[in-house]
Order: structure tokens, then sequence, then C-alpha cells
């Protein structure tokens, strides 16, 4: 099967699926997508000798071009790592049930449009939470509101500044995230 991978900044998820996958003899990260010419996932891509394409707004919600592009090379899931666009209706009825994102809060609190990056881990600690956690769940047409796949939490202490918060959503999801789409990939049929 072959996946490609959404993303808009660091990417550090984007790595932990490439070097999950690399050895993998039935799973391929076969295309880095982004919409951010300058995003560090290009760089990790590169490292990986993984091809990757940039597009801008208008290709990707005026034109069929990227879901041309996902046929052409017979992409047969999508995983968002970090993707900060809402995902146009195209391309959710190109790939039904076949693209999943990550959030960094225990959905369905502190999703939603603006709730990315340190928004969220700010919203959570303002509310005063005792726990965090992370959400792998399906993608409709709306920012995080698809079926929740698998959900993790983790323990927020009183002393805990927005460095520790972050740092212990981003370990979780490097933990997660490839073993569960490891998992549903298997699963799908060609
Ligand atoms: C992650 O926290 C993910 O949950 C959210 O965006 C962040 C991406 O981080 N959707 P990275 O680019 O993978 O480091």
């Amino acid at each position: 099967k072959r996946i490609a991978i959404f993303a808009s900044g660091s990417g550090s998820n984007a790595q932990k699926l490439m070097e999950h996958f690399k050895r993998s003899n039935e799973i391929e990260i076969s295309l880095v997508l982004t919409n951010n010419a300058d995003a560090y996932v290009l760089q990790r891509a590169d490292n990986f000798e993984i091809p990757t394409h940039i597009f801008d707004k208008n290709e990707f919600y005026k034109t069929d071009e990227v879901i041309d592009l996902l046929k052409n090379l017979e992409i047969d899931f999508v995983v968002l790592a970090g993707f900060l666009w809402l995902i146009p209706k195209n391309l959710i009825h190109a790939y039904p049930g076949r693209i999943v994102n990550i959030h960094p809060a225990i959905l369905p609190k502190f999703g939603g449009k603006g709730m990315y990056g340190d928004h969220v881990h700010n919203a959570v600690m303002a509310a005063g939470e005792t726990e965090g956690g992370i959400t792998i769940h399906y993608v409709n047409e709306n920012y995080d509101e698809g079926e929740y796949i698998y959900q993790a939490k983790y323990r927020i202490d009183k002393s805990d500044n927005l460095e520790m918060v972050k740092f212990k959503g981003q370990q979780l999801e490097h933990q997660h995230y490839p073993r569960v789409v490891e998992t549903i990939v298997k699963k799908i049929s060609k």
C-alpha cells in the first residue's frame, strides 16, 4: 500500500512515519505534500529520498491537480501530520475513509478552526486541565470532526510549563501515530 503524507511545518510526525515504514515490504510512504515551501518536512522527505510536491491555494481548492497526482502515483491512503489547511470535498470523496489526522488534544475539547500548535496547549493549560492527550481520527469536511480512531492521555502537573506539556503530547504522538496508521492501512482493501 502507498501512503501520501500532508504536512505544513516541521514534520516530526512525518519523520516518525518515514522511519517506521522505511523497512516495510507492505507499506511505503510514496509522497510528501505541503502548502508551505519553507516547511522543514521537505528536508526530512529529501533525507528519505521521498518525492515531494508543493501546492498553493488555487491548485488545492480550485483544481483536481492534487487528486490527479495522488491517483497517478497510485496512493491508497492519506495521512495528515501537522497539515493546517481544511481538506476540500473533492479530496475527501476521492479517498473515502482513507484520510486520517492527528490532533494534540483529547477531542472534542480543544479542536476546530484555529486550534493548532501552541494554541491548543495554551488553551488546555488556561482551562486548568490536569490531563492532556492526543486524538487520531478520520478526516471529514470539518476541522477535527471525523470519527475517532485512537486517543491517549498524559498527566499535566501543576509545575508543567508550555514546553513540558508540548513535549509530553509530542512523545505520545510519535509513539502511537505510526503504529495506528499501520493497523488501519493493513485493513483497507486495494
Ligand atoms: C502535531 O502536534 C499534530 O498533532 C498537529 O500538528 C503538530 C505537527 O507537528 N496536527 P509536527 O510537524 O509533526 O512536528
